[in-house]
């Protein structure tokens, strides 16, 4: 079995990838292309989130008792990161270039820097707290369909 910090980071990897295929996609205003993979990265995010709020936090939430601490935080960038992915998915069906590039270059940033907060804190601390129950905590995310 895989620790919280490989299997969400390499789910991190997946999502960047996809983001930036459609960027490049959008670039080259091939909207097609653009239109199928901004949905499959829209629906990365979704998956990645809800494998979060609802299995990750709740059980590093039960494990500490902290439910101000960290995980407020990182919902609260994921509602931000929500409401920038409703905005672009607008540009892409309006075939928008400029707009796209625009909230996708704000996306970015805000999910590097997310993305390297959980690396670094969120998901260390995940695996130690966790202790025997991580392996269940992981099988619950895999099972997660959004
Ligand atoms: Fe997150
Ligand atoms: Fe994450």
């Amino acid at each position: 079995m895989s620790t919280i910090v490989d299997f969400l980071g390499s789910d991190h990897r997946a999502c960047d990838d996809l983001f930036a295929s459609a960027e490049v996609a959008v670039a080259q205003n091939n909207w097609d292309s653009a239109r199928s993979l901004f949905e499959r990265f829209q629906k990365a995010m979704a998956h990645h989130l809800a494998m979060e709020e609802e299995v990750l936090f709740p059980a590093f939430e039960a494990r500490t008792g902290m439910r101000m601490g960290p995980t407020e935080v990182m919902r609260a960038e994921h509602e931000q990161m929500r409401g920038l992915l409703q905005e672009m998915a607008g540009a892409v069906a309006h075939a928008d270039h400029g707009r796209y590039l625009g909230l996708s270059e704000t996306l970015n940033m805000l999910i590097q820097q997310h993305n390297l907060k959980e690396e670094n804190m969120l998901y260390p601390m995940s695996d130690q707290v966790l202790g025997g129950e991580r392996d269940s905590v992981i099988r619950s995310m895999e099972a997660l369909s959004v």
